[in-house]
C-alpha cells in the first residue's frame, strides 16, 4: 500500500534534538544528569519571568492575545522601534516556517550555509522549497561565496549570526560588503538567536539596515532569557513584511504564559547580566581545560563550543551519556569527529571535563 504521505516529507531527515534529561534518567537509571546539548540557559529561567507566569496562570482559561499587543509594545520600547516592526512566534523555529511560507514561491530558492542550523533545511523541505547550501570557510559563513551563488530564483538567504553549531560570526564589515549592490528582489534573514552572548566589537548592528535593506532579524527567548520550554521568539522587519507574515501566522501562536514571561524577562537585567558573566567566565574555563587536554576547538561568541574530539563524535556522545553527561554529536551536521557542548555552570563544566578526560 502506498504510504499516502507527500514525497517531500518522506525525504526529510527529521531534526534530532538534544536528549531530554528525564529520558536519559529513565533509560540509564542515572540520577544526576548534566545536559549540555541544546544551548539552553544553565541558570534556570529569569526569576521575573517565573513571577509573571504565576500571575498569568489564572488567565489560561482564555485564549491568548493573538496580536501580542503588550508583548510587541514592550519589544518596541526595548528596541526603540514601533510595535508594527515585530511579529512573535512559538519559538523562532515557527518564524522560520512563517517566513518561508510568506515569501518563497514554488519555483524560487533559499540560500544558506553548510554547516548551519538544520531547521532552515528541514523547514524548507517540509514546505517543498528548494534550499541551496554554500560551504563554510574556516568554519565561518562565507558571505562572498553566498553572494556569488545568488541567481534569479534566489528569494531568501538565511544567515545564522552567530552560527550554530560553530559559534563563529560574520563581522559588520562583511555584512556591509554583503549588502552592497544586493539585488532588491530577495530578503536576507539574520538569525540572531545567540546575539546577547557576543563579546566582539565588530559584531554587526543589524537594526541599522532595517529601513534600507530587505531584512528580517530573528531573536529568541530560548537562550539568554532562559525560556526555551515556553517557546517564544520574535522577528523584526519593516511593517510591510510584518503584515504579510501575519497572514501566514496561526492566530494564537504565542501562549498566554509565554507572552507574560517574555515581557518580564526583557526587563530582568540582573538575570541577564548574571547569565552573560557566567557564560563568558565559564567559556574561559572550558578553553583552558581543552587546551590542557590538547583538544582543538573553534572560538565561539555564543554559549556553546564546537570541538574536534579526534574520533567518532557519536561514540564520544554515547560514552559520555553513560556517565550522565549529555552533549551533542554532530553526525546530522556532517561533522563526524566533533561534538558541540553548551557552556554550563562551573559544576557542570567541571563534570564534563572530568568525564571527557576519562573516556578519551
Ligand atoms: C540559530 C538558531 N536559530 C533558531 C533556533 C530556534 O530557537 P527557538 O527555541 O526560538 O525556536 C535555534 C535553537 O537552537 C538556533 O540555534
Amino acid at each position: 500500500m502506498s504510504s499516502l504521505v507527500r514525497k517531500n516529507i518522506l525525504n526529510i531527515t527529521p531534526y534530532i534534538p538534544g536528549r531530554p534529561i528525564e529520558e536519559v534518567k529513565r533509560q540509564l537509571g542515572l540520577k544526576d544528569i548534566v545536559k549540555l546539548a541544546s544551548n539552553e540557559n544553565p541558570l534556570g529561567p529569569s526569576p521575573r519571568a517565573v513571577n509573571a507566569i504565576k500571575r498569568a496562570i489564572l488567565k489560561i482559561n482564555r485564549y491568548p492575545d493573538g496580536s501580542c499587543f503588550y508583548f510587541k509594545n514592550a519589544l518596541a520600547k526595548k528596541f526603540r522601534l514601533r510595535a508594527e516592526n515585530f511579529i512573535c512566534g512559538n519559538g523562532s523555529d515557527e518564524l522560520i516556517d512563517i517566513i518561508i511560507k510568506t515569501f518563497v514561491e514554488e519555483d524560487e530558492e533559499i540560500l544558506t550555509a553548510d554547516v548551519t542550523f538544520l531547521e532552515y533545511e528541514i523547514i524548507s523541505k517540509i514546505n517543498n522549497r528548494q534550499i541551496i547550501t554554500v560551504p563554510l570557510k574556516y568554519f565561518k559563513y562565507d558571505l562572498e561565496a553566498i553572494k556569488r551563488r545568488i541567481n534569479k530564483k534566489t528569494k531568501l538567504i538565511f544567515i545564522s549570526n552567530p552560527n550554530n553549531p560553530t559559534g563563529t560570526y560574520v563581522t559588520s564589515y562583511e555584512v556591509e560588503e554583503f549588502f552592497r549592490d544586493m539585488p532588491e528582489d530577495l530578503i536576507v534573514v539574520l538569525d540572531e538567536a545567540y546575539d546577547l552572548f557576543v563579546d566582539a566589537d565588530d559584531f554587526p548592528n543589524s537594526l541599522s539596515y532595517l529601513n534600507s535593506k530587505n531584512i528580517i532579524i530573528m531573536k529568541t527567548f530560548s537562550k539568554s532569557y532562559g525560556l526555551a520550554g515556553l517557546r517564544v521568539g520574535f522577528a523584526i522587519s519593516r511593517p510591510h513584511f510584518i503584515q504579510s507574515m501575519d497572514r501566514a501566522r496561526p492566530p494564537f501562536n504565542v501562549n498566554t504564559l509565554a507572552q507574560a514571561a517574555a515581557i518580564a524577562a526583557l526587563e530582568d537585567k540582573k538575570f541577564f547580566r548574571k547569565t552573560k558573566d557566567t557564560i563568558l567566565r565559564e567559556k574561559r574555563y572550558l578553553y583552558g581545560s581543552l587546551d590542557k587536554l590538547g583538544i582543538p576547538y573553534i572560538h565561539s561568541v555564543a554559549n556553546f563550543i564546537l570541538m574536534d574530539v579526534g574520533r567518532d563524535g557519536m561514540a564520544v556522545f554515547r560514552d559520555m551519556l553513560k556517565f550522565g553527561v549529555i552533549v551533542r554529536d554532530m553526525k546530522q551536521y556532517g561533522l563526524k569527529n566533533f561534538i558541540r557542548v553548551t557552556i554550563g555552570t562551573h559544576r557542570e563544566n567541571e563534570r564534563f571535563i572530568k568525564v571527557l578526560k576519562k573516556i578519551l
